[in-house]
């Protein structure tokens, strides 16, 4: 038996990369109440507004994908707005979400809440043992928070006032609604933008730094949204079954990853590139493989299904809209 689909079912953070996602797949599925507001409607590290949005709307359910995101460059520059905004977000929503009595909530996370040195493919277990890549530590903290806030008011209130929080922690995504800035962008949306205006301008050469080694594993942000949508409607006998009430964040992966030459040139294609790509091996690396360990989520019966040339083809066609229009 599934969700009614007349319940009642906020996404914050809708116009990001994730949340329209949740929300094309929440529509898919029939979901037709549907409760949305914009960051200029409702800026969620401000607790007064988050409180009196929940009191008015009462939502049932809650998608928590709102989140201030950014690359290396920007959490390195501004590690105090990484940290400060996403606990303030979590906070108020989780919070505010319980005030108003909604009793399941989705807490979106982030592979970058592993150890540095995690065993690879990284499974839920090796969450807090170990040191976190300097970079991003205050941004992950701040998701590392969010998992357990969840957690904590489950073991507080769950029974008492049968309330469901849960997190997934998504691998890296792409798709449409990505960041194509040139400078700022990761590393998919990245070489798309390269290889099209390599094409666009007959270059004959694409250098791209290090050596293509490393690996990486990539899925497409749809798969997300639908990965997200299968453990919010999960049962609660079977995601009780599947994790420990104080380690009950779930990984969301592709399963397997790439090299970056091997990314690369499937790109190049896809973009229909005709050039040369080379490497520059004076540049840094960066850690040599991470990929997530998504077994807990397949034993509850989700596998991704977009095969990474097929969304690489719709990122691009997404691109051309997203970028060009
Ligand atoms: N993209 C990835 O590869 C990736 C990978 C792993 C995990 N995730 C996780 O997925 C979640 C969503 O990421 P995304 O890629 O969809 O990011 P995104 O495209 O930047 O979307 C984030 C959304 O949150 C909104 N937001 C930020 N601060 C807000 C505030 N104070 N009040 C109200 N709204 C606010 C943003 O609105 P404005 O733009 O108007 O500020 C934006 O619409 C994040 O938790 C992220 O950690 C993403």
């Amino acid at each position: 038996m599934g969700i009614d689909k007349n319940t009642k079912i906020y996404v914050a953070g809708h116009r990001g990369m994730v949340g329209s996602a949740i929300i094309r797949q929440l529509q898919a599925k029939g979901f037709d109440n549907l409760v949305t507001r914009t960051h200029a409607e409702l800026d969620l590290t401000d607790q007064k507004s988050v409180a009196h949005f929940f009191q008015i709307e009462k939502p049932q359910q809650v998608y928590l994908a709102a989140a201030k995101v950014g690359g290396i460059h920007a959490n390195n520059t501004y590690p105090a707005e990484f940290i400060y905004q996403n606990l303030m977000i979590e906070t108020n929503v989780v919070h505010q979400a319980f005030q108003a009595g909604v009793k399941r909530l989705l807490f979106l996370g982030s592979s970058c809440i592993y150890p540095k040195m995690a065993p690879q493919p990284m499974a839920e277990d090796a969450l807090l043992t170990g040191q976190l890549e300097v970079t991003n530590e205050p941004y992950a903290i701040a998701k590392i928070a969010g998992i357990k806030l969840c957690e904590s008011y489950n073991r507080q209130y769950g029974q008492s006032h049968g309330i469901d929080y849960r997190s997934v922690m998504p691998t890296n995504l792409y798709g449409p609604g990505d960041n194509y800035h040139p400078e700022n962008s990761h590393v998919i949306p990245g070489l798309i933008r390269r290889f099209h205006e390599a094409k666009e301008q007959k270059l004959p050469e694409v250098v791209i730094w290090g050596t293509g080694a490393p690996m990486r594993e990539f899925l497409y942000v749809d798969d997300m949204a639908a990965a997200s949508v299968f453990v919010m409607e999960l049962d609660k006998s079977t995601y009780e079954q599947h994790t420990e009430p104080m380690q009950s964040h779930i990984n969301v992966g592709f399963g397997s990853d790439v090299t970056i030459k091997g990314l690369a040139e499937m790109i190049g294609e896809v973009v229909g590139y005709p050039g040369v790509i080379t490497f520059d091996p004076n540049k840094p690396d960066g850690t040599p493989k991470k990929l997530m360990n998504s077994d807990r989520l397949k034993s509850m019966g989700w596998q991704a299904t977009v095969q990474l040339r097929d969304g690489l083809h719709m990122a691009y066609k997404s691109f051309l809209t997203q970028v060009q229009c």
